[in-house]
């Protein structure tokens, strides 16, 4: 039977890497293409067929936030939106949708991940999937920046992921957009807190490769975040050229 798939944005984080552009307000709040960064992922989601959408930001900029997006209506979903009171990291962040969530599956994006890709095939996928997770990875030249998955031989599998590397073992970085079943939220409560004091979606996933039930895809299209001044900037001239070829 197919399961429910529900949405999640994570958009918390103090964009400290784009000071001052985040002094008042939310990273996700600014301009990519012709759009608040948020709004793309929310795009795809809906374009996806994905109705039921949790946001979660910090306490911060949660109110321009919920004056941007409101309750859904102008993209026929229905959002929830939820505190995270300090930035404790994305598998933190992910652990306060347990309710939302509840036995259903969800597919949870980054909120700086922009992308070119529809999700509709993934999510499709994802929901004759029984129990398991999916992430999407992309072959990028600078893999360290990221988590970086180790494949089989054969590349069926993913063996390990290791965050930011400083000797990446291939250049398939993991993206910001997974696919878990509720599983993933007994998980979370079992991590501790990694060097950068923060719960890391990567042990999460590396915890589905320890129990062999993580599948992976590669993402066609173009992907960038837009957590840096460059990367930012990538985005824009992405989107751009994208929103162009739609025109
Ligand atoms: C996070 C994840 C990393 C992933 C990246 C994708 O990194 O920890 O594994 O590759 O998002 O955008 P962060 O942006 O928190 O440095």
């Amino acid at each position: 039977m197919e399961k429910k798939l529900k949405g999640i944005i994570l958009a918390g984080g103090m964009g400290t890497r784009l000071f001052p552009l985040t002094r008042v307000t939310n990273k996700h709040l600014l301009p990519v293409g012709r759009k608040p960064m948020i709004m793309h992922c929310v795009d795809k989601l809906a374009g996806a067929g994905i109705s039921e959408i949790m946001v979660v930001t910090g306490p911060e900029h949660m109110g321009a936030i919920v004056n941007l997006l409101g309750s859904g209506k102008d993209y026929n979903c229905h959002f929830t939106y939820r505190v995270q009171d300090e930035a404790g990291g994305i598998a933190q962040a992910l652990g306060l949708c347990a309710a939302f969530v509840n036995t259903d599956h969800c597919c949870v994006i980054l909120g700086d991940n922009i992308f070119t890709a529809p999700l509709t095939s993934y999510v499709q996928r994802f929901r004759e999937v029984r129990d398991g997770a999916m992430i999407l990875l992309k072959r990028v030249p600078d893999p360290g920046r990221y988590g970086v998955a180790e494949l089989s031989a054969d590349k069926k599998r993913v063996l390990a992921i290791v965050e930011k590397p400083k000797q990446p073992k291939s250049d398939y970085a993991v993206t910001g957009i997974y696919f878990y079943d509720a599983s993933v939220f007994a998980v979370i409560r079992t991590l501790k807190p990694s060097g950068r004091g923060e719960l890391e979606i990567t042990d999460v996933n590396n915890d589905y490769i320890r129990r062999q039930t993580l599948l992976w895809d590669e993402l066609p299209g173009e992907w960038t975040d837009a957590g840096t001044f460059e990367s930012l900037l990538k985005a824009n001239e992405l989107m751009a050229r994208a929103e162009q070829d739609h025109a």
